[in-house]
C-alpha cells in the first residue's frame, strides 16, 4: 500500500477510513492526520478540485486516498460514498462524520431555508453516512487487522451548550450527541467504537457563510481569542482512532484555551 519505504509503520496501516467534508478545514487535516497513521482514507465532499489536491498529496507522501465526490445530504450520493471506497480500498474501519454547515441569527424571522441545510447536511448526512457504514464497520470489527472499528461524529461546543443566535445549529449538534451515545450502547460489545468529537471556536470556512451582520458578531465575539487549528482537531480525532481495542473515548470537549462560552 505505501511506496515509500522510508515510512514508518503506523497504527492504522491496513485499515481504512472515509473522512467526509474533506475539502477544507477540519475535515481537511483530520484525512491527512489518518493517512499519516497509515490508514487509505476516502475523501468525501463536494469540491472535487480540493479533494484531488489533497489526494495528491496524501500520494506523495506515500499514502493512499481515493476522491469520492458526494453531497451527503443525498440519500443516495451517501450510500454510494460508502460501496465505492469498500470497492476501491477493499473495507471500512473508521468513518469520520465530519461534514457540516453553521448559519446562526435570530430564531424571530429566521430564514427557513437556513434551517434546513443545517438539518440536512449535519444530522441527515451524518445518518446516512452511518447507516451505509455501520454493516462495513461491523465487519471490521470482526475480521480486520485491529479487531475494532470507529465512529468519530463531529459536534461542537454547540451540541453542549446552546446560546442565543444558533438555536438550530445547536439543536442539530445536540441531536448528533444523542443519536452517538445511542450507537455507542448498541455497539459497544461488538467493537465498534462511537466517538463525540466537540470543538470550540477553529479557524476554519464554517463561519464564512453566514450573512454579514452574522459575521461582524462572531468577530467581535472571537475577538483577541487565539482560535484553535483545524490540526488541533486533527490530532484529536488521531488520539481518538489510534487507542488500543480496549479503550474508547466517548467524549472530547475541546475549546481554545480563551473561549470561555
Ligand atoms: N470551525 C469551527 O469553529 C467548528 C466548531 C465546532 C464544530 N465544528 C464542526 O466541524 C465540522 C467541520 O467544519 P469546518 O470548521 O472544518 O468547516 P469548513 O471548512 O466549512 O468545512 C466543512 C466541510 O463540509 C463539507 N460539506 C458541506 N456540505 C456538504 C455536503 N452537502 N456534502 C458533503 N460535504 C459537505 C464541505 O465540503 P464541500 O463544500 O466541498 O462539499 C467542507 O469540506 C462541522 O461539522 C462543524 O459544525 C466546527
Amino acid at each position: 500500500m505505501h511506496s515509500d519505504a522510508t515510512r514508518e509503520i503506523g497504527v492504522l496501516d491496513g485499515t481504512v477510513a472515509l473522512v467526509t467534508g474533506a475539502s477544507s478545514g477540519i475535515g481537511h487535516a483530520t484525512a491527512r492526520a489518518l493517512a499519516g497513521e497509515g490508514a487509505a482514507v476516502a475523501l468525501v465532499a463536494r469540491r472535487v478540485e480540493r479533494l484531488d489536491e489533497l489526494a495528491a498529496e496524501i500520494d506523495k507522501a506515500g499514502g493512499r486516498a481515493v476522491v469520492v465526490a458526494a453531497d451527503v445530504t443525498e440519500e443516495a450520493q451517501a450510500r454510494d460514498a460508502v460501496a465505492r471506497t469498500v470497492d476501491v480500498l477493499g473495507r471500512l474501519d473508521t468513518l469520520v462524520n465530519n461534514a457540516g454547515v453553521m448559519l446562526l441569527g435570530p430564531i424571530v424571522g429566521a430564514d427557513l431555508d437556513e434551517w434546513e441545510r443545517m438539518v440536512r447536511i449535519n444530522l441527515l448526512g451524518l445518518l446516512y453516512c452511518t447507516h451505509a457504514a455501520v454493516p462495513h464497520l461491523l465487519d471490521a470489527a470482526a475480521t480486520g487487522p485491529r479487531e475494532v472499528a470507529d465512529v468519530v461524529n463531529v459536534s461542537s461546543v454547540a451540541g453542549r451548550v446552546a446560546r442565543i443566535s444558533n438555536g438550530a445549529y445547536s439543536a442539530t449538534k445536540h441531536a448528533v450527541g444523542a443519536f452517538s451515545e445511542s450507537m455507542r450502547q448498541e455497539l459497544a460489545s461488538r467493537h465498534v467504537r462511537i466517538s463525540l468529537v466537540e470543538p470550540g471556536a477553529t479557524a476554519t470556512e464554517l463561519g464564512s457563510h453566514n450573512r454579514p451582520e452574522i459575521l461582524e458578531q462572531m468577530a467581535k465575539r472571537f475577538a483577541g481569542i487565539e482560535r484553535l487549528q483545524a490540526e488541533d482537531i486533527a490530532g484529536t480525532v488521531g488520539f481518538i482512532v489510534t487507542r488500543p481495542r480496549h479503550m474508547a473515548i466517548n467524549e472530547v470537549l475541546v475549546r481554545p484555551t480563551e473561549q470561555e462560552g
